[in-house]
């Protein structure tokens, strides 16, 4: 790139004013003073001071979805030594220094987690008043029924207080099928299963058509909400996964695995934050 574009791009000046400082003499790229002005620069090698001082282009930000599988808490460290979502993602280096997830998912839980090293993006889709939609399946215990699905799209009284109006179907047929394939993607271990349903184990409630499985979208973020929801209606979770974040979907990426979103997808998601 031109040398006064980068310094322009830097915030050093503006283009006509970059030109300027480099003829007044001012500008080194690697130790020698530059004064031609078409001279190029390579962003990534080379060391362009002004009046001695080191010039960079701001870093841009990164924003990735990781498809999590359960066992990892979400935090970048854990005191307690236990797996975390660190370890799946490419923490620390480089243009990834910085990263970190935006909201949380519970150990237990599989699904959509997005990292990001831009703050102000990831504050825009937490704040409470703009939170994103985001949609969960969950194997539950028994099923809800009507009235159930009534009191969970109105609202339940959680201990922390009542909870926003919300999207919630119990899924039948081919939709039912999906969100097993989903859950079953992130399968725990059937004694993590066990230890949810406190009494038989997953595949056991399964295999007895004791379970049935509720998509629901919320608009908040309390922490497990969607569990404490659906225990609310007689209902406990046997396994949780997120299947989308506003507006976007894990699509195929498989457990485990990260990809960097691509420029629109950013910007959908702070268009979404947006609204
Ligand atoms: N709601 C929950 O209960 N748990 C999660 O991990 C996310 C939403």
């Amino acid at each position: 790139m031109r040398l006064q574009k980068f310094l322009a791009r830097a915030g050093v000046a503006s283009r006509r004013g970059s030109e300027e400082l480099i003829s007044a003499g001012r500008v080194r790229v690697n130790g020698a003073c530059v004064t031609e002005l078409g001279s190029k620069v390579d962003a990534d090698s080379d060391v362009v001071e002004v009046d001695g001082a080191r010039v960079e282009l701001p870093r841009e930000s990164v924003t990735l979805m990781l498809h999590k599988p359960a066992g990892y808490v979400t935090t970048m460290s854990d005191p307690q030594g236990r797996p975390t979502v660190a370890e799946l993602v490419p923490a620390g280096e480089g243009r990834f220094a910085g990263l970190y997830p935006v909201g949380r998912l519970d150990a237990d839980t599989t699904g959509l987690l997005l990292f990001s090293t831009d703050g102000e993006l990831g504050n825009a889709l937490l704040h409470p008043r703009r939170h994103v939609t985001k949609r969960y399946v969950a194997l539950v215990e028994g099923s809800p029924d009507a009235r159930d699905v009534e009191r969970l799209r109105r609202g339940v009284r959680l201990s922390d207080g009542m909870t926003l109006p919300a999207e919630v179907r119990v899924l039948e047929g081919k939709a039912a099928k999906r969100a097993a394939a989903l859950i079953g993607e992130g399968r725990a271990s059937s004694g993590n299963a066990r230890r949810h349903t406190g009494r038989r184990s997953r595949a056991a409630l399964e295999h007895a058509g004791a379970c049935s499985y509720v998509e629901v979208g919320l608009r908040e973020g309390r922490k497990r909400q969607v569990r404490r929801m659906l225990e609310a209606v007689g209902c406990p979770v046997v396994a949780l996964h997120r299947a989308t974040f506003g507006p976007l979907e894990l699509g195929d990426l498989p457990r485990g695995q990260w990809r960097e979103l691509a420029g629109e997808e950013v910007a959908a998601l702070r268009e979404a934050a947006r609204e």
